[in-house]
């Protein structure tokens, strides 16, 4: 908690980088991203809140894009001027409600931190989500309790936080608390 309460901006930055948001775009992830994709699956900083362990080795970046990425529903490359930065996908629920719901999940390399990449983005998918898969009902995604920065992304894009499942994902050896957020087809058509 206190790492939180004595965050300021600043923290999220190592270096300063200015971004221009207009030069962020989606597109799907392919084996030539492979040298960006390390930069970020390989720090700890990315991965502490994932239920994954930082990629050690090339092996398990080929892995990801070539396996991983197209399990999901929907996956893209988040890019910067068509440098891959991150990643945002959705996945069904599977074996939940009818295969109505999906999942959402993304990371960001931490030298864009803060500076409302992945708030744009989520924004965005949450659009491709109910337009081109009209049969979803409910986006979530599922938050350890302590990554702030996420629940934030969160609200700012308009999921509704629901309550908190405890002990519920096993993340860097415990089972932690996480945050439950979802936004429904109906909240989208206002
Ligand atoms: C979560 C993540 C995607 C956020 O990306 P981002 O582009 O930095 O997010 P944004 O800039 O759009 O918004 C971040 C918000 O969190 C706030 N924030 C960040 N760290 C914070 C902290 N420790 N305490 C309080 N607020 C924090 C920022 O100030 C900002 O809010 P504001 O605009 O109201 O000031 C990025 O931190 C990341 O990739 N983390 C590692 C992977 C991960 O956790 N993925 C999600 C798994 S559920």
């Amino acid at each position: 908690m206190e790492e939180i309460a004595s965050f300021s901006k600043s923290d999220a930055k190592e270096e300063f980088v200015d971004v221009d948001l207009t030069q962020i775009s989606l597109r799907p992830i392919v084996l030539s991203d492979l040298d960006d994709l390390m930069l970020w699956t390989s720090d700890e900083k990315v991965a502490k809140y994932c239920t994954w362990e930082p990629y050690t080795n090339k092996e398990y970046g080929i892995n990801f894009i070539q396996n991983i990425a197209s399990k999901s529903l929907w996956f893209r490359a988040i890019c910067l001027q068509d440098r891959a930065i991150g990643c945002i996908d959705f996945r069904s629920c599977s074996g939940r409600c009818l295969e109505k719901s999906a999942e959402l999940g993304y990371a960001l390399s931490s030298k864009y931190w803060g500076k409302g990449i992945a708030t744009l983005v989520v924004k965005q998918v949450i659009e491709v989500a109910f337009k081109e898969f009209s049969y979803l009902e409910r986006l979530e995604s599922r938050v350890d309790v302590e990554n702030v920065a996420s629940q934030r992304v969160l609200e700012k894009a308009g999921f509704q936080r629901e309550g908190i499942l405890r002990k519920y994902l096993f993340i860097k050896g415990k089972c932690r608390d996480v945050v439950m957020f979802s936004v429904l087809s109906n909240d989208f058509q206002v």
